[in-house]
């Protein structure tokens, strides 16, 4: 595909044939290929999931946004950063699987660190209790970032800080979302962390599956570290 001239139909295809990509690896792959024009095609499908995290994490941060460090976990191309800045929020540090992303993220200079990890297979790369917020926009579905790793997340706040997660409600992700809330749920009784607010969206992004059409619905979560 060719730079600055992508339909919504190859934008679809493109990413239909992310979704058929089951592991972890695959799915590096593919972002490692996709990542000149990510920011290009995801404006195509309306891909605002990185405003509404930031806006929601917004709503409720209290404390001084330009100490406050914020862990942008598969933070790819760097757009939660960005969407963060308008809000504030000045210290970041960034984590993903892809080399091709994360020399976007470099160029973007929004970054005081960037580091690159396979969740699910590596650790967080940083020590626990490190960071005010926590955000993790448009990596937990099937085939990215496995469920339990949310734990990890849970463990690199400070306690008190805020992890912001998102993941879409549509068929092919409702398995998954299904997990995601058992362990969140789980996690909420175990005393690790406490629910501040659950947001569903109708209008999460345009819908590129053969059997979706319109926009597909997607969750804004946000936890509070004990
Ligand atoms: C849809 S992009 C989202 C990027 C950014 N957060 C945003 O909202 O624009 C998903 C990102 O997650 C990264 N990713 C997927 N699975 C991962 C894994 N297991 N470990 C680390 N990064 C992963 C990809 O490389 C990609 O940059």
């Amino acid at each position: 595909m060719s730079a600055g001239c992508n339909t919504f139909e190859a934008v679809k295809a493109l990413i239909s044939s992310a979704h058929k990509s089951c592991t972890a690896r695959e799915k590096i792959n593919f972002y490692n290929s996709w990542a000149e024009n990510y920011e290009q095609d995801v404006a195509v499908i309306a891909y605002h999931a990185p405003n509404l995290a930031a806006s929601c994490i917004s709503a409720h941060f209290s404390g001084d946004r330009e100490a406050a460090v914020v862990l942008d976990v598969a933070c790819g191309t760097g757009l939660v950063a960005k969407q963060m800045k308008t809000f504030g929020f000045g210290h970041f540090v960034g984590i993903d699987g892809s080399e091709a992303m994360l020399k976007l993220a470099q160029d973007s200079g929004l970054y005081q660190d960037l580091r690159q990890s396979m969740l699910g297979v590596e650790p967080v790369p940083f020590p626990s209790d490190s960071f005010d917020v926590v955000v993790i926009v448009g990596a937990l579905s099937v085939g990215q970032i496995p469920v339990n790793v949310v734990r990890e997340f849970c463990k690199s706040a400070k306690p008190g800080g805020y992890i912001c997660m998102t993941t879409r409600s549509n068929v092919d992700n409702l398995e998954y979302k299904a997990a995601l809330e058992r362990e969140l749920k789980q996690m909420e009784h175990e005393g690790l962390w406490t629910c501040v607010e659950v947001t569903e969206v109708q209008d999460w992004e345009r819908a590129v599956s053969e059997h979706e059409e319109g926009y597909i619905s997607g969750v804004v979560y946000l936890y509070k570290k004990q």
